[in-house]
This record gives structure tokens, sequence and C-alpha cells, in this order.
């Protein structure tokens, strides 16, 4: 492959600090120059950045796919842009129409309906997280992150109590630098550490079923048969992946951003109802998950570029969230904005599974937040940002004082002690 097939070439890297540092700028120019482009970084690759190209590529499953094709970039996830060492993942690595099928099973546990009945738990995790601070004054805001990885664990029948591991695993390898200390630690210690507790619980619930996702999964079918463990695994890992960081990236931006901006947090403290709609700006402005990658099936034009069989594109939603030709003042943040056509969860077939989950989340940790400590103050100096935000954009630490407040949990466990290990 030449350089003289490809137009036009860029040094764009995500993974680079200097993406970290100015990844708003960066996009936009990419945007207003070449939206889309070739990319000599991570073994070459397309980078789409603007609104009309990302949004037709992640609806032409044909050409752009999401399915694994270890013949080119190499063995790996194949929804990131260099491929992450984990597991295949269902149904996020199937082209329909395969992923159809598994895509509807898993829309029964996470369509509206099924999420609202997740909401006495968020509340209780929510609630007992703030609490463990509450009294002290001052706290890591950023341990509303713990959160959905409580949820998603609790709700696939896995101990709770266990979160942190699963964060280290799942969300280290999308927000660590591609071969830090930390990625090669969540790829060679917590990753296994997961797979080996998830393939035992589901192991375990063959034998003795119980009110919880993975029983529903393992009592499926698809096209008339029973998942094998593999398949079920491959759904629960993605699921835990997909569940434990990105909301968290969401929350944490948006109450650090709350901060810097006063106004917005009076508001939103008054008025409790406007949070859904300032939930979705701060979707479009933050894009959690920034972009994710493709593998294209076939030479063809694209955009007036000449992509190629077996090249690999990144799809940068958080890129196409910021298109003038899409939103008016793209780099503005309104919480009014209405409507709002954002692609923070993706476009297509593999829109989302999990955005209602998400969303409820959200909601119910921006609730309790603005609630109970609604004067936080954020020591600025002492955030911690993710040290990649290629991937995932966000804080993994932000300290902050307020006025102290009351307990609410009373005397009930954090965690309850119901949790059978297989
Ligand atoms: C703010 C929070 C979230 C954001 C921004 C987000 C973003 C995304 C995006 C952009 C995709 C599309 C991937 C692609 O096209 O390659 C996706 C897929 C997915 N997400 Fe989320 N996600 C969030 C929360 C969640 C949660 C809480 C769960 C689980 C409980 C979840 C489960 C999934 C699953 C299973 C898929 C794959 C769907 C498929 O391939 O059909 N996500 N998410």
């Amino acid at each position: 492959m030449t350089n003289e097939r490809r137009c036009p070439v860029t040094q764009f890297d995500h993974h680079s600090s200097e993406h970290t540092q100015n990844h708003v700028a960066i996009y936009r120019n990419l945007r207003e120059e070449t939206p889309v482009a070739w990319t000599e970084t991570h073994g070459g690759y397309w980078v789409l950045s603007d609104y009309a190209s990302v949004y037709e590529a992640s609806r032409d499953d044909d050409l752009f796919s999401s399915a694994r094709h270890d013949e080119y970039g190499g063995p790996g996830l194949a929804v990131t842009i260099p491929k992450a060492p984990t597991e295949f993942h269902i149904p996020i690595e199937i082209d329909p129409p395969n992923s159809a099928p598994y895509r509807k099973l898993i829309n029964k546990v996470t369509a509206p309906k099924a999420a609202e009945k997740l909401e006495p738990m968020i509340k209780h995790y929510v609630t007992g997280i703030l609490d463990s601070v509450i009294e002290t004054g001052e706290a890591d805001l950023a341990i509303v992150a713990g959160v959905p990885a409580m949820v998603v664990i609790d709700w696939l029948g896995l101990d709770p109590a266990e979160y942190q591991v699963y964060v280290d695993a799942m969300h280290t390898l999308v927000s660590a630098a591609p071969g830090s200390p930390e990625y090669k630690h969540a790829a060679e210690v917590s990753v296994p550490w997961v797979e080996a507790t998830v393939r035992e619980h589901i192991r375990h619930r063959r034998e003795n079923p119980a009110d919880d996702t993975t029983s529903y999964f393992i009592d499926a079918e698809i096209n008339g048969e029973k998942m094998t463990d593999d398949e079920i695994y491959s759904i629960l890992e993605l699921v835990i992946s997909g569940g434990v960081g990105t909301t968290a990236s969401l929350v944490t931006q948006s109450l650090v951003w709350l901060y810097q901006h006063p106004d917005e947090r009076a508001q939103l403290i008054e008025n409790p109802s406007m949070i859904d709609v300032a939930m979705e700006e701060f979707l479009r402005v933050f894009s959690p998950t920034q972009a994710l990658g493709r593998t294209i099936m076939d030479d063809a034009e694209f955009h007036g570029c000449p992509v190629q069989k077996g090249d690999r594109a990144l799809l940068s939603w958080a890129s196409a969230n910021r298109d003038a030709e899409q939103f008016t003042d793209p780099d503005e943040v309104d919480i009014t904005r209405w409507p709002n056509r954002h692609i923070a969860f993706g476009v297509g077939v593999h829109r989302c599974a999990g955005l209602y989950i998400a969303k409820g989340l959200a909601r119910e940790i921006f609730t309790q937040v603005f609630e109970r400590m609604g004067d936080y103050v954020v020591d600025m100096d002492n955030v911690v940002t993710y040290p990649d935000q290629g991937t995932n954009a966000g804080f993994h630490s932000i300290p902050v004082t307020f006025t102290p407040g009351e307990r609410r949990l009373g005397d009930t466990p954090l965690f309850a002690e119901h949790y059978t290990k297989a």
C-alpha cells in the first residue's frame, strides 16, 4: 500500500498525549480540512471526523465491518484501534444479519421498561456510595464512577463487592495508553481474573438458576438453540465492558463542567426536570465513547477517498457531535439544546444496547449529587484525567469539598451478603 493511493495523509493519533490534551481542537481541524483522512500511526487507518461520513459509515455494515478479521490489523477486538487483546464480543463483533437474533435477546433486558426496573437498585448504590462520604464534607467525587459497575455486575448476578476489579479490567483497557504499565496489568491480570470469574458464574448458574440476567441468557435461544458458555460469556463480557466505563466518563466530565459553570449547575439544582435534556447535551459534547473502529471490506471510493479492502477505519462520534453542519454553535454547551441529534451512542445496528440503563444511572447520580452535595467545590489543581482519552474521555479523580450531610441508608449494607460464589 503506497501513500500515493491515500488522500489526504495526516499524522493523527488518537492515543497520543497531544490528542489527550487537545482532542476537541484536533478533531475540529480534521473536520474542517480533511474530514476523511489517512493516518500512518498504529499500522495505518482512515479517520472519519465529520457527521456525514461517520453517520454513513456506521450504517454501511457491508463496507465498514464490525466483525473480527484477524487477517487485517492483526488479532484482537475488531472495534478498537489498535485492536485490544480481549475475547470475542457478541454482538458488537458480528455484522448483520447474524447479529440480529443476539441483539433481539439483549434488547429484552435493556429496553426502557426493563431499564426502569433497575431504578431501585441504581438508587440503592448511588445512595450508598454518597453515604460513604457525605458526613465528611470532602471526597473524591469520581467515586460515583463505581456505581455503573456495581449495577451491571449485580444485574448479571455477579458479586458487586468486587466491582473494582471489573473496572480495572474493562475500563483500563480503553482509558490507559496501550503498552503502559496499567494497560499491561489490566490485560495480564485483571482481564484473566474477570474471564475466570464470569465463566465460573455461567457454569454455576446452569446448575443453580436465579433471578438474574445471566440465567436469562442461559435460558434464551438463538435460532431455536440454547447458547454455549462461550456465546454467553461473549455477551456478558461485552455488557460489562460497555457498561462500566462509559457512564462513569459521562458523569465525571459533566460534574467537573458544572463546577466550572455555576449558573447552569444552579439551574439544574433548582429544576431537576431539566436534567434529561441537559444530559443529552453532555452526551453530545463529552461523547464518552469517543471513537471506535471498523474494517473495510471492499475497494471503494468513500467521500472522495480510495479506501481498500482490509484497511482499518476510526469513526469519531465525538468529532461528529461537534460538526457545525449539524449543530449550531457546536462548541457551546447549551443545557437546553433541543432537538439534539447527537450520535454519542453510535448509529445503526450496533447503536448502544445499554443506553436506557446508562441514562437511568446518570440521571440518579446527577439528582443525588445535586440534592446532597450541590455546593461541591472541585480542587481543579488536583483533578486527574484519564491518561489516554482516545477511546474514552473522563476523570479518574475529582477532589471536592462540600457541606456535610446525613447518611440515608441507615444500617442497610451497601453490598448484600447473599451472593453465592460459584
Ligand atoms: C453513557 C454511556 C454509554 C455510551 C456513551 C455508550 C456508547 C456506545 C456506543 C458508541 C456503541 C456503539 C459501538 C459501535 O457501533 O461499534 C455502544 C454499543 C454497546 N453498548 Fe453502550 N454506551 C454506554 C453505556 C452502556 C451501558 C450502561 C451498557 C450496558 C449495560 C452498554 C452496552 C452496550 C452494548 C452491549 C453495545 C453493543 C451493541 C451491539 O453491538 O449491538 N453501553 N455503546
